[in-house]
């Protein structure tokens, strides 16, 4: 139980409460604003050529179906290019911003992203630590080891930059930071499965991810700007051997900002929740195969956040789809759906739970409000009261419209004490990468459906919870969500990225 106080304790400071939100600065501080694209200084840049090629979105889901494309340049960049790349440039009154194929909160982007690749034709001659930039879509070369990786098999390794989340959001941002890399870690399963790879998560330690990409190697990175690794992936099968690196490489971390704010609970629950990572328990159901759709990387580059809903209805077909499609990462079985139904064709309005792991039914009935009428909607969905929700939900979600706006909004309440005791303390951090990870799911799933979605960062933790009738920690929600139709704000401008 070793430093689940330490969790505790920042979960509850970190709660959004209606007299008093988490600590931050309360104000936007342009003069420290964090560039968005990590660099580093003497590491050749080797560019990686585009593939528009990609398979229907539906096909994702059939296991074994697409075939297995070679380990080559084209297929890393593919890879890359629909995982973590940049998906669009907006602009409005004179400036310009980058969206990335993966939501993040704030669209900041803590999340940077490694790769140990062997030797690849254009590419490296020898197995080598690599670094992805979005912003040129290019790989930058970091080390060249003398030991051999495998063949045909790689590691990919997501680690974040809690400051580039700290300078807006101040202390609830480490929970943004990791339910951003479940937002990255799905981005790269679905890209993955694009070219027919495997993608396997490694429970390795957090020590081992920060010595394979140099980021215990303090002398490269300013103090405040150092990378907290996060989690490792196997692409492909294949033996692996995990390449070791020298105590120093040469080639030092770009500055993100000249001076910065400190937080010092953000060291606190990074450092209390480093270890083994959790090996996942695993959804009882599958994804069944959704109805032919586009290309997938035409949905993935169309994955927009909705900034306002239209208020209009959706079916009760697309709304079971969506919750389908939740069923995709396997990994994320201590997460259920407490939903507000606003309209929906064929269901009632009012608080709906989806329980995604049928085995928790009891347990979440003891725990809630006895007088629920738990009425059974059929495959894992009950209702608990009938009514008009509209307002609790956006009132939840920091007053954010889009709550009520949507067809539907919903927390992602988790099975939390009970995951600490299993996991640990890293086993916080699982919980918030099971949230991002469907999170992004259903960003993809709704952009199929021709609808929209938004991640909700912002919400009144304990009103949710004192809703339910939650009087305890058995269960708290980590990341809440709205779906729907979007209102497409015509004043700002869209463009191609990569086309200069
Ligand atoms: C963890 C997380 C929390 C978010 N919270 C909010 C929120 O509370 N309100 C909101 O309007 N958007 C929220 N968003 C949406 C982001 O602002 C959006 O992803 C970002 O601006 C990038 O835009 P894009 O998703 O269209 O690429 C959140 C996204 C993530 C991943």
């Amino acid at each position: 139980m070793k430093n689940i106080p330490a969790v505790l304790e920042y979960h509850d400071r970190t709660k959004h409460r209606p007299s008093r939100y988490a600590a931050s600065l309360g104000y936007m501080d342009w003069a420290t604003q964090p560039d968005p694209f990590r660099r580093y200084e003497n590491a050749p840049l080797i560019a990686l050529k585009f593939n528009d090629n990609t398979p229907p979105y539906h096909l994702l889901f059939e296991p074994n179906l697409l075939p297995e494309a070679p380990l080559c340049i084209e297929s890393l960049s593919q890879l890359l290019r629909y995982s973590l790349g940049l998906a669009a440039i907006k602009s409005h009154g004179g400036s310009e911003w980058a969206l990335r194929c993966n939501a993040s909160s704030g669209n900041l982007h803590p999340t940077e992203c490694y790769l140990i690749l062997p030797p690849i034709a254009g590419l490296n001659e020898s197995t080598s630590l690599t670094h992805y930039a979005p912003k040129e879509h290019a790989l930058e070369l970091l080390y060249r080891y003398h030991e051999s990786i495998g063949e045909d098999t790689f590691l990919i390794a997501l680690s974040s930059i809690i400051w580039r989340e700290a300078w807006k959001y101040g202390e609830r941002c480490w929970r943004y930071c990791q339910l951003d890399a479940g937002h990255a870690a799905a981005s790269i399963r679905i890209s993955a499965a694009m070219l027919g790879w495997e993608c396997t998560l490694i429970a390795a330690d957090s020590s081992e991810i920060s010595a394979l990409c140099g980021l215990d190697q303090c002398a490269r990175y300013d103090v405040h700007e150092r990378e907290s690794p996060d989690l490792l992936f196997q692409i492909r099968r294949g033996t692996l051997n995990k390449p070791s690196l020298p105590s120093l490489i040469e080639s030092p971390a770009n500055r993100l900002s000249h001076s910065h704010h400190h937080w010092p609970i953000l060291e606190t629950i990074d450092a209390a929740t480093q270890g083994s990572y959790p090996s996942p328990i695993r959804l009882k159901q599958k994804r069944r195969t959704p109805p032919p759709s586009k290309s997938s990387g035409e949905i993935v580059l169309k994955r927009r956040s909705a900034q306002m809903m239209d208020g209009s209805s959706i079916t009760m077909e697309q709304f079971r789809q969506m919750l389908d499609a939740s069923l995709y990462c396997q990994d994320t079985a201590d997460v259920h759906f407490v939903l507000f139904v606003h309209r929906i064709e064929g269901l009632e309005k009012g608080l709906y739970i989806c329980i995604r792991d049928p085995d928790e039914l009891q347990s979440l009935q003891n725990a809630m409000d006895p007088a629920f009428e738990w009425f059974d909607c059929t495959e894992g969905l009950y209702r608990l009261q009938k009514g008009d929700y509209r307002g609790a939900a956006q009132m939840i979600s920091c007053n954010q419209e889009i709550a009520k706006d949507g067809a539907f909004s919903f927390g992602m309440l988790c099975r939390f004490f009970e995951s600490l005791e299993r996991d640990g303390a890293i086993g916080y951090k699982n919980l918030y990468h099971q949230c991002g990870m469907i999170g992004q799911i259903l960003y993809l799933e709704a952009t199929s459906l021709g609808l929209s979605a938004t991640g909700i960062g912002c919400f009144l933790d304990d009103e949710f919870h004192a809703l339910l009738g939650l009087q305890d920690q058995r269960y708290q929600s980590l990341y809440h969500f709205t779906i729907g139709r979007a209102v497409i704000d015509m004043r700002i401008a869209t463009y191609q990225p990569y086309t200069h």
